[in-house]
């Protein structure tokens, strides 16, 4: 049998996190500059990983890998192979607890290459169903949105229990990304929104309303090459996720330099509490001058990106 190889990218939440947890709409990017690489070989014995995290057979992997080595199995068994005799290697680009996926992109490289090692074929549908036994471990209670913006191409809008949508941005849209250097944990973060909401029902659903409405403006914006008024808009969401506690003093801080020098709009992505901010640059030169500041102001890593007709990077 030969090697068998998956892969996967990592994605970025532009505008909607936590709120499509709770029945918002959201939309997210796929970001190809972080990825991972999963690679099985026929080795003789039990089901090995071998990660920068942990090397060893699935049965005694720490509990941090439960969700992963749940899909693993989950996805043998599907595919009708026996579990034994693999290893399986994963090289991954994306820094965890930063809001990037790091988690799906993992679960999702390795269904792929576990269904490549089959020689099997695959439906999207069996790729989210598989990934989200994992999600379920990491997050809890995911919405879905990681492992589908990890298998597509395009902008998605995504609600919870309704078909995703792609969308097309017309104009061209430079962003930046920051690392804050500090992990996030998305399972805590979505816990502690979920208790507000338990605690101040009202207040805290008039909040993730909100959120919702600045999304739908912010599609409205990406598909009319608004960029000033999708700048308001990751600004205005930035407010919102303060108020529900999910920002902290690092990401803050990021945020206040990228605005300061210029930036249309600026705000976390993902879990929050932890990881990364995606600003708006006014164009391509400013994108690769606020990566520059970004960096001279302690960011741990920086990447720039374009959405839109003109694909520039
Ligand atoms: C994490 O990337 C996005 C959250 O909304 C959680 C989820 O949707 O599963 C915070």
């Amino acid at each position: 049998v030969q090697t068998a190889i998956g892969v996967a990218h990592s994605k970025l939440i532009l505008i909607g996190e936590h709120a499509v947890v709770h029945g918002q709409p959201a939309i997210s990017l796929p970001f190809p500059h972080v990825g991972v690489e999963s690679i099985v070989d026929y080795v003789p014995g039990s089901v090995k990983i071998d990660s920068t995290f942990y090397h060893g057979p699935i049965d005694s992997a720490p509990d941090a890998l439960n969700g992963l080595t749940a899909c693993i199995r989950e996805t043998l068994d599907y595919l009708e192979i026996p579990c034994e005799n693999l290893l399986i290697r994963i090289k991954s680009s994306i820094p965890p607890g930063k809001g990037l996926g790091s988690s799906a992109s993992v679960s999702v490289a390795v269904i792929r290459s576990l269904f490549a090692y089959a020689e099997q074929g695959y439906e999207m549908a069996d790729i989210l169903r598989l990934a989200d036994i994992s999600e379920r471990h990491a997050h809890g209670e995911p919405s879905g949105i990681d492992t589908l913006t990890i298998t597509s191409e395009m902008p998605v809008w995504y609600e919870k229990d309704e078909p995703f949508d792609m969308i097309e941005p017309q104009g061209d849209f430079h962003f930046i990304v920051a690392d804050s250097g500090r992990m996030g944990d998305t399972r805590l973060a979505v816990e502690s929104v979920t208790n507000l909401l338990k605690s101040a029902p009202r207040r805290i659903h008039r909040k993730l309303e909100r959120l919702g409405e600045l999304t739908h403006r912010a599609r409205t914006a990406l598909e009319t090459a608004s960029k000033h008024v999708l700048g308001n808009m990751l600004n205005e969401a930035q407010k919102e996720l303060e108020a529900l506690g999910v920002s902290d003093a690092g990401l803050n801080r990021l945020i206040y330099i990228a605005r300061q020098e210029g930036a249309l709009g600026a705000k976390l992505t993902g879990g929050g509490n932890g990881g990364c901010v995606i600003a708006l640059a006014k164009n391509e030169v400013h994108s690769k001058q606020l990566c520059e500041k970004l960096k001279k102001f302690g960011a741990h890593a920086v990447w720039s990106f374009s959405l839109g007709s003109k694909q520039a990077d």
